[in-house]
Parts: C-alpha cells; structure tokens; sequence
C-alpha cells in the first residue's frame, strides 16, 4: 500500500514535511493546476458565503493555507498561523488577534480538525466574533463510506473514538484528527451545547461524497479535467437522500447567540 500511495503522491509535494510552509506555496501550485478541484473549492466557498451575516464587522479566513476563498468571497480576510506571501495576516486559530465582539464571520475551511485544543478556538471566537456573527465551516464528517476512505486511503489520522477533543500538540499540518468535527457537532453534541452556550448550532450539511476523492486533493497526482465537474456536481446532487452514509464532508454553521457568554 505504501508503495501505491508514494507512486500517487502529487511530485512537487511528495516525501517533503508537511508543516513547512514552502509545502502550502506548492500546494497552491499544486491547485492551481487541477480546475476541477478548484470547482470543488468554489463549491464551498459558494455555501459559506451564501451563510454569511449581514451587517458590519470583517470575515475573517482562518487557515487561508493554499485556499483562494479571498477572490471568491468579496471582502474576505485571509489569515494563516505562519506567513505566506499570498495571505493578508498571521493568525492563530487559538489566540485570535481581534477586538472584542468585532468579527462578522469567521471561516474555516478544512481547519478546525488540525485545532489542536478546538475548545479554545470556540472560546477564542466566541471572545471576537460579534453576536449574530457566525463560525462557518466545511470539515470532513464521519459517514460509513467516508470512515472506509479516512482510515484506509488518506495520511491524516482519523479517530472517530477519541476519548477527547484535544489531540498533543504537533505542527499546524501534521496535527489532526479528521473526525474531530463530527466529535464534536455530532458525537458529542449534548457536552458541545452545555459548554458552549455561547454558539447556537444552526446547521450541519453532509456533502460531497465524490468529488474531492476524485480530485486526489492537495497531496496526490491524479484528478479528472474540469469539464468532468458538472457530472460530478450533478451525480452528487443525485445522491442527496443517501448523503448521512456517502458524505466525506460537512459544512457546519454557528452563529453566535446574543444572550451567553
Ligand atoms: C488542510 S489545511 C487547509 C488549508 C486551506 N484552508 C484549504 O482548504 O486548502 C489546514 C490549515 O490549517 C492551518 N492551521 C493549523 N493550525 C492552525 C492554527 N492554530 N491557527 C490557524 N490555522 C491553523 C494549517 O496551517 C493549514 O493551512
């Protein structure tokens, strides 16, 4: 299996750390060069903005990493936890640099589960982001076919049956457990809302079963030409009624309540 997965690991990324940022810059590349797993990208970038609170206050991306949310949602601000050229800030997800009850909305695209202690993050957001201001998300989520595909066929670790959130601290990339989202919005939903009555769950969508394992993603070399996407599109549109058992990912909203914390 080992030597499968190395001959599909994408060449500008294969064999080097994942935690050094120079990685993010290639895999940039890297998406850059697959049109249809950029479709799947615009895809989400699509339902958070459509998620996004009126008003006033800066969006604010979290973990921009090799992501082009910037040119998809006017006005939003990119932000990493180390410097790339190509993101607006430095930011961590567990220390928020912004004012009090200053932040519309908060985005996080393929993030929370590389949060080591995603407890603090709730706390650091609930602290920054004004109320009725949201957390929007897409997060790997656990269904009987995404659990074959986390556990059998992608690097990061996935543990649907850890005891806890946290998981000991390890780089920014290299950290993770994938099921983390599903742990906590999910699995452990009743603990979430008793510790959290700052943040009102107002949606967890499961979607796309295909699409981003048939891009090969960031790390690996294959992924179907662009024009390929609107039957990928339109078949997952199809399979919407069986999405609890075929979804790899879920976009999950919370929008900060007005009355706690
Ligand atoms: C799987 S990548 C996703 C990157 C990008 N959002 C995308 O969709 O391609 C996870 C990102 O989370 C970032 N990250 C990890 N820990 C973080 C933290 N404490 N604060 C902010 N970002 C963090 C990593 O540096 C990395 O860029």
């Amino acid at each position: 299996m080992s030597l499968v997965k190395t001959m599909l690991a994408h060449p500008a990324t294969r064999g080097r750390d994942l935690d050094d940022p120079a990685v993010t810059g290639a895999r940039r590349g890297i998406l850059e060069s697959k049109p249809f797993l950029m479709e799947v990208y615009r895809s989400w970038y699509a339902q958070v903005a459509r998620a996004l609170p009126a008003g006033d206050g800066p969006v604010v991306e979290i973990g921009s990493g090799a992501g082009f949310a910037a040119r998809e949602i006017p006005g939003l601000i990119s932000s990493e936890v180390f410097f790339l050229p190509h993101v607006d800030l430095v930011a961590d997800a567990l220390a928020l640099p912004f004012a009090r009850s200053s932040v519309r909305a908060l985005v996080l695209v393929d993030v929370f589960h590389h949060l080591p202690d995603p407890a603090r993050f709730l706390e650091a957001a609930a602290a920054c982001v004004r109320p009725g201001g949201k957390i929007l998300m897409v997060e790997p989520w656990v269904t009987g076919f995404s659990s074959l595909v986390y556990k059998n066929l992608h690097h990061e670790p996935f543990d649907p049956t850890a005891a806890t959130w946290g998981f000991g601290k390890k780089g920014p990339l290299s950290g993770a457990n994938q099921a983390l989202a599903w742990i906590v919005f999910s699995r452990d939903l009743a603990l979430f809302r008793e510790r959290f009555p700052q943040w009102s769950l107002k949606a967890v969508q499961p979607r796309t079963p295909f699409a981003y394992l048939l891009s090969g993603g960031l790390s690996l070399r294959f992924c179907p030409p662009g024009w390929s996407w609107p039957l990928v599109r339109d078949l997952e549109r199809a399979a919407a009624r069986w999405m609890g058992r075929l979804a790899m990912f879920a976009f999950i909203e919370l929008e900060r309540t007005r009355d706690a914390g």
